[in-house]
């Protein structure tokens, strides 16, 4: 389903990921474990087509890093749950409102969205917040919120970035079992983190990145 083939991306003043060789099946659930500055974000970002690789080249499905028309992005985006490490949460609507709208983009009916809507907000444990704006959620709270974001769409691929950066050891683990619920339902997940102990013996293909560098076990 994703597939890298030699990439790699380079900042203008430096760092990025280079040489990376990667492929992530459809049922897989896998760890993205690096420090700080390792690369973590760099690669989803080039996975989402958010970067292009200034080499080799990006597979997710039929969509293709070398041939993909900028108009059929969002296309690709629709199969992929994306939580990112720092929310993007729109501080001018309320939580219903910004889990909403991912769905209202792509022309779901209105009481479905209602359905689907608090549906996640349950599963992220956020019930009763409805109504809050971002401003007025704490950090767990928002870093939930985009975790509900992604999973709304009932995407083929979630991506989560450092999903449990602000969680507590108790909600983090609550979210990785989550997420390994919707893994059981079908989706390929891959979460970076730097938190290894948050994530070992639990089974899950681990892939390291260091100074841009993937290994993998
Ligand atoms: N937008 C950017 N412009 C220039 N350099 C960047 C940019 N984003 C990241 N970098 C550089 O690329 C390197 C990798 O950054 P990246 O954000 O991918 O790391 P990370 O593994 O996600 O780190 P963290 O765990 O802190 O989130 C870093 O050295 C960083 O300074
Ligand atoms: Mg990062």
């Amino acid at each position: 389903m994703i597939r890298l083939d030699n990439v790699s991306y380079t900042y203008e003043k430096g760092g990025g990921v280079s040489n990376v060789n990667l492929s992530l099946g459809d049922d897989e659930y896998a760890f993205l474990i690096g420090p700080t500055g390792s690369g973590k974000t760099t690669l989803l970002r080039l996975i989402y087509l958010d970067l292009f690789p200034q080499v080799g080249k990006v597979e997710i499905d039929k969509f293709k890093s070398d041939k993909i028309k900028r108009r059929k992005i969002p296309y690709l985006r629709r199969k992929i749950g994306m939580v990112f490490q720092d929310y993007h949460l729109l501080d001018d609507r309320n939580l219903f409102e910004n889990i909403a709208l991912p769905l209202h983009v792509i022309g779901v009916e209105k009481d479905e969205i209602v359905e689907r809507v608090n549906d996640s907000i349950e599963e992220v444990g956020l019930e009763g917040k409805e109504n809050h704006f971002p401003m007025e959620l704490s950090g767990g709270e928002q870093q939930r919120a985009c975790v509900a974001r992604a999973l709304v769409k009932d995407p083929d691929i979630i991506l989560a970035d450092e999903p449990t950066g602000n969680l507590d050891p108790v909600t983090s683990f609550e979210l990785i079992k989550l997420l390994e619920e919707v893994n059981r339902e079908g989706a390929a997940i891959l979460m970076a983190s730097h938190n290894y102990n948050l994530i070992k013996g639990r089974g899950h293909r681990i892939i390291e990145i260091q100074n841009g560098t993937v290994r993998q076990s």
